[in-house]
C-alpha cells in the first residue's frame, strides 16, 4: 500500500519503525480542540474570500463540529498511520463528507497549522496560570494579614538572623508570584499573533485574508513574516522560561514548608488533607505535596533546556525536529498548573505554631542588631564600634548559656559602662520587629498595610 496521505509520489508505505518515529498522534491529540478551531476559522475565511464555495465550507464546518464532538465523547479512533492530529482530523473529515474535505487544506500547510494550534494551547495555559497564581496570591495575602504581627525568626544562611513576622515572610512570595504573573502576561502579549496563512513557509498565491482568521481566533494581528511564522517557537520558550522561574519560586516555598513542618522546627502544621502518613511509622506526618512541588521543578526546567537545544541548530524554516517541542512542554505546563493548585491548598489550610515561632525568634541572639542600633542611637557610637561591643556582649551571654535579655544591667555595664536600663526595651523580639518601620520592613503595621494593598489589587479588598 502506498502512503495514505501523499500516495502520488510514493510506491510503498512507511517502514514500521519510520511510522513509529514519525508519529506524533500519541501526544498531539491534546491539540485537537485548537486544531479544529483553527480549521473552522480557516474554512470560514476561504468561503468569505471566494476561494472555496460557500456550500463546501458549510459542509466542512458542520463535519468539523461533529468530529469535535466525537473526540470529546471518546468516540474518535486515532490512527498512528495518519501520523498526527492534523491528518487524523482531515482523514475523518473525508470519511464524513468525501472529496469536499480536500478543499479545507487550500492555502494552508501543517506547518502553519501546528504553529497556530500550539499558540492557542500555550495561550490557554497562560490564562490558566494567571488565575491559578492569583488564587495562590490571595491565599498567601490572607494568611499574611492574619499573621501580620506573628513573630518568627528571619534567616540568612539558614541561621537565625533577625526576627521578622510570618506575614512578612508570606508576602515575600506574593511579590515573587506577582512578578511571575507579569512575565506570563508579557509572554502572552508577544504570543498573540496569528501564523495561520504562512502556509508551508512562503505564504500563498491564494487571496486569503489573514486579518480575518487572526481576529476569529482571538489574535491581535497576523504574524508579519511567513518564514518566522512557521519556524518560531519563542512563545513556547518564553512560557517555559517564565514557568521555570515560577516553579523555582514554588520550590523554595515548598522547601520552607518541608523545613518548617519537621518536629525540630515545628513552625507549621499542614492539614490532614495535605499530609500523608507512613505505612510503617505510625507517628509520621509527611509533607509529600510540598516535596513533589519541589521535585517537579526538575522536569519543568528540563523542558526549557530540552527545547532550547532542539531549536538552537535549526535552519529556517520548519524542520521535523520541531515536533519534539510538544511532549516536554505539555508535561511541564500541566505539572506547573498542578503544583500551583497544590501549593494554594497547602497554604490555605496550614496553621503556624505561634509559640514555637516566637521562641525560635528569640534564640540565637537575634536581637543583637537591635542592641548595636541602640548603642549607635543612644551613645552616639559609630556602628562598627557598636558591632564590636555587641559582639562582646553576645560572647558574654553565650558563655553563660543565656540570652542577651537575660544579662543583668551590671554585666552589660562591665562591657560598656554607659549602657542604661532602657536597653532592655529593644531586646525583646516584639520590640525588634515593631521598630522595623522602614518602607518594605517587617513592622506589623507595615505588613498589615502591604497585605491590604495586595488584597485590594487582587480584588479582595475590605
Ligand atoms: N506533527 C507535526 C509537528 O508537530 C506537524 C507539522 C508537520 N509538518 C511537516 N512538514 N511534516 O511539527
Amino acid at each position: 500500500m502506498s502512503n495514505q496521505m501523499w500516495g502520488g509520489r510514493f510506491e510503498t508505505g512507511p517502514d514500521e519503525v519510520m511510522e513509529e518515529i514519525n508519529a506524533s498522534i500519541g501526544f498531539d491529540r491534546k491539540l485537537a480542540d485548537y486544531d479544529i478551531a483553527g480549521s473552522l476559522a480557516h474554512v470560514a475565511m476561504l468561503a468569505r474570500t471566494g476561494i472555496i464555495a460557500e456550500a463546501d465550507a458549510l459542509a466542512i464546518g458542520e463535519a468539523l463540529i461533529e468530529i469535535r464532538g466525537e473526540i470529546e465523547n471518546g468516540n474518535f479512533t486515532f490512527s498512528r498511520a495518519l501520523e498526527d492530529i492534523h491528518m487524523n482530523v482531515e482523514s475523518r473529515l473525508a470519511d464524513l463528507i468525501g472529496p469536499t474535505a480536500g478543499r479545507l487544506h487550500t492555502a494552508r500547510s501543517r506547518n502553519d497549522q501546528v504553529a497556530v494550534d500550539f499558540r492557542l494551547y500555550i495561550r490557554a495555559a497562560l490564562d490558566l496560570f494567571d488565575s491559578r497564581i492569583e488564587a495562590l496570591q490571595i491565599a498567601l495575602a490572607e494568611k499574611a494579614l492574619a499573621y501580620a504581627g506573628a513573630v518568627m525568626p528571619g534567616f540568612t544562611h539558614l541561621q537565625p538572623a533577625q526576627p521578622v513576622t510570618f506575614g512578612h515572610h508570606l508576602l515575600a512570595y506574593v511579590e515573587m508570584f506577582g512578578r511571575d504573573r507579569s512575565r506570563f502576561k508579557d509572554a502572552r502579549a508577544r504570543l498573540n499573533e496569528c501564523p495561520l496563512g504562512a502556509a508551508a513557509l512562503a505564504g500563498t498565491s491564494f487571496p486569503i485574508d489573514r486579518a480575518q482568521t487572526a481576529t476569529a481566533l482571538g489574535f491581535d494581528r497576523p504574524t508579519a513574516n511567513s518564514l518566522d511564522s512557521v519556524s518560531d517557537r519563542d512563545f513556547v520558550l518564553e512560557t517555559l522560561a517564565a514557568a521555570s522561574i515560577c516553579a523555582m519560586h514554588l520550590s523554595r516555598l515548598a522547601e520552607e514548608i518541608v523545613i518548617w513542618t519537621t518536629p525540630q522546627f515545628g513552625f507549621l502544621r499542614l492539614s490532614d488533607k495535605f499530609s500523608t502518613g507512613s505505612s510503617i511509622m505510625p507517628q509520621k506526618r509527611n509533607p509529600d505535596a510540598a516535596e513533589l512541588v519541589r521535585g517537579k521543578s526538575g522536569r519543568i526546567f528540563g523542558a526549557l533546556a530540552a527545547l532550547l537545544v532542539v531549536m538552537k541548530g535549526l535552519p529556517l524554516a520548519y524542520s521535523k525536529d520541531m515536533q519534539e517541542d510538544k511532549e516536554g512542554t505539555f508535561d511541564a505546563l500541566e505539572n506547573l498548573a498542578l503544583c500551583l493548585a497544590a501549593m494554594t491548598g497547602m497554604i490555605r489550610d496550614c496553621e503556624p505554631d505561634l509559640t514555637r515561632m516566637k521562641a525560635a525568634a528569640g534564640a540565637g541572639f537575634s536581637t543583637a542588631t537591635d542592641l548595636a542600633d541602640w548603642l549607635v542611637r543612644n551613645l552616639a557610637m559609630p556602628f562598627r564600634e557598636a558591632h564590636h561591643v555587641t559582639g562582646r556582649l553576645v560572647a558574654l551571654a553565650a558563655g553563660k548559656g543565656a540570652g542577651l535579655e537575660e544579662l543583668s544591667l551590671a554585666e552589660m555595664q562591665q562591657v560598656e559602662p554607659r549602657i542604661g536600663q532602657d536597653v532592655f526595651a529593644v531586646l525583646g523580639v516584639e520590640n525588634s520587629v515593631a521598630s522595623r518601620t522602614s518602607y518594605g520592613g517587617t513592622a506589623p503595621e507595615n505588613v498589615a498595610a502591604q497585605a491590604r494593598r495586595w488584597l485590594t489589587l487582587l480584588g479582595r479588598g475590605a
